[in-house]
């Protein structure tokens, strides 16, 4: 018995300390739990058009390959645009926003590229950008590299560390500079037909309140720490990330709320538009490519995710439209049932942690508070 109990504190101190798997976005159900964005984005003023769930799935722009179990989220390269018209694509979010605490674990067996191909994978608060904005990914055009960024309000700056691999760009992370604070990668294939041809590969975030700290591996050096857990993670082992943000001249806790994981591909806009004879040649970005036939212009315009994973540490707040608020441990939870439990109000209880009917603010930030303190 004495055995018995003092393994069981033992389960229990590994389980604290570890990130557990919050949510996985893969296989057959992997658009469960996602927003499709419906229509012109005026924003990043591009040439996509995005389509609603309902007519990106009847499109086959949003679907998941039965034979690979792969998810596949792409730009419409089956129809002739005439000009004047927008080009068919997606951008989704995904419904839950997770505090921090969260590790993000994206791996994909290729990314959308192209002349005008402008992708990214990232995350954002609920209120922009009061709550920041993290790109994980985005490049352009035939960029050969994967560019990182983080978008805040005024006075978040970025120090690179020694142990960055990627070379840091615009170190003012103030988002109404444009740029954001960005970091180039300088691993190989992390981008492009090279990235693809590598097979892929898996990119990580840890956002934390010591910082925010972004690891891409291509598919042959992914670490099997990674390829062989699907219910903890543990990012002390990954060695030096690509980005690396330290809280010390960037407070996360401050410039940080929770955040959505977003996916989505624009085509020309202010980046792809303004770059484009760098790697698409002479000409205009929207007639050149934009218009008329869409193969092959956009035969790798396409995302391919063989999972999407976050991770919680136990201190972490993920918090659902459903109207539940958790965290991946013990701790959460228990704060959960404690409330209900407490009060009588389940029904205040609902509307409190739904975004659906929760003006966002100060409310949010405060349930935010009281539940990561509990
Ligand atoms: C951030 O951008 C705003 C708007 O352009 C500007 O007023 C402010 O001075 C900037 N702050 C910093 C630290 O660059
Ligand atoms: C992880 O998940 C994949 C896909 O469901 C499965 O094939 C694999 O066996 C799992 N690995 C572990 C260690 O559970
Ligand atoms: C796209 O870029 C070209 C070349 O820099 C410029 O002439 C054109 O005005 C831009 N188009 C848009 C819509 O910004
Ligand atoms: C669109 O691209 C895919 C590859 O991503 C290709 O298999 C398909 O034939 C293309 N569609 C058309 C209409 O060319
Ligand atoms: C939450 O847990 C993580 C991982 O154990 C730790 O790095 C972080 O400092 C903790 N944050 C708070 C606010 O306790």
């Amino acid at each position: 018995m004495q055995t018995f109990i003092t393994g069981l504190l033992a389960a229990q101190v590994t389980f604290a300390s570890a990130y557990q798997l919050a949510h996985e976005y893969s296989g057959k159900s992997f658009f469960d739990g996602w927003n499709f964005f419906d229509g012109y984005d005026y924003d990043q003023s591009g040439d996509a058009m995005y389509l609603g769930q309902s007519a990106a799935t009847s499109a086959n722009l949003a679907y998941v390959d039965s034979s690979s179990g792969h998810a596949i989220v792409k730009v419409d390269n089956a129809t002739d645009v005439p000009w004047n018209d927008k080009r068919n694509s997606v951008e989704i979010s995904t419904q839950d926003f997770y505090g921090v605490g969260s590790v993000f674990v994206a791996d994909f067996a290729h990314l959308p590229y192209g002349c005008s191909v402008w992708p990214a994978f990232w995350t954002r608060g609920k209120v922009w950008p009061d709550q920041g904005e993290i790109d994980i990914i985005e490049t352009v055009n035939l960029m050969g590299y994967n560019q990182m960024a983080l978008h805040t309000t005024s006075g978040c700056s970025h120090t690179t560390p020694a142990n960055q691999v990627g070379s840091s760009g615009e170190t003012n992370c103030n988002a109404t500079s444009g740029s954001g604070c960005t970091v180039a990668e300088k691993k190989a294939n992390s981008f492009g037909a090279d990235f693809a041809t590598a097979g892929g590969g898996v990119f990580a975030t840890q956002f934390d309140e010591s910082g925010i700290y972004i690891w891409f591996w291509s598919r042959a050096d992914v670490p099997s720490t990674i390829s062989a857990s699907n219910t903890t993670i543990d990012p002390s082992t990954w060695g030096a990330p690509s980005a690396a943000y330290p809280s010390s001249s960037c407070a996360i806790d401050t410039y940080f709320g929770a955040q959505q994981l977003v996916l989505d591909i624009n085509l020309c806009g202010q980046w792809a538009n303004s770059t484009y004879s760098e790697t698409c040649g002479s000409g205009d970005c929207y007639l050149n490519s934009v218009i008329n036939a869409g193969s092959p212009t956009y035969d790798t315009a396409y995302f391919e995710i063989a999972y999407l994973r976050v991770f919680a540490a136990d201190n972490a707040t993920v918090v659902s439209p459903s109207g539940t608020t958790t965290g991946s441990g013990t701790k959460a939870s228990g704060g959960a049932s404690a409330t209900a439990a407490s009060g009588s109000s389940s029904g205040a209880m609902a509307l409190l942690v739904n975004p659906a009917t929760l003006l966002w603010g100060s409310a949010a930030a405060l349930l935010l508070t009281y539940l990561a303190g509990n």
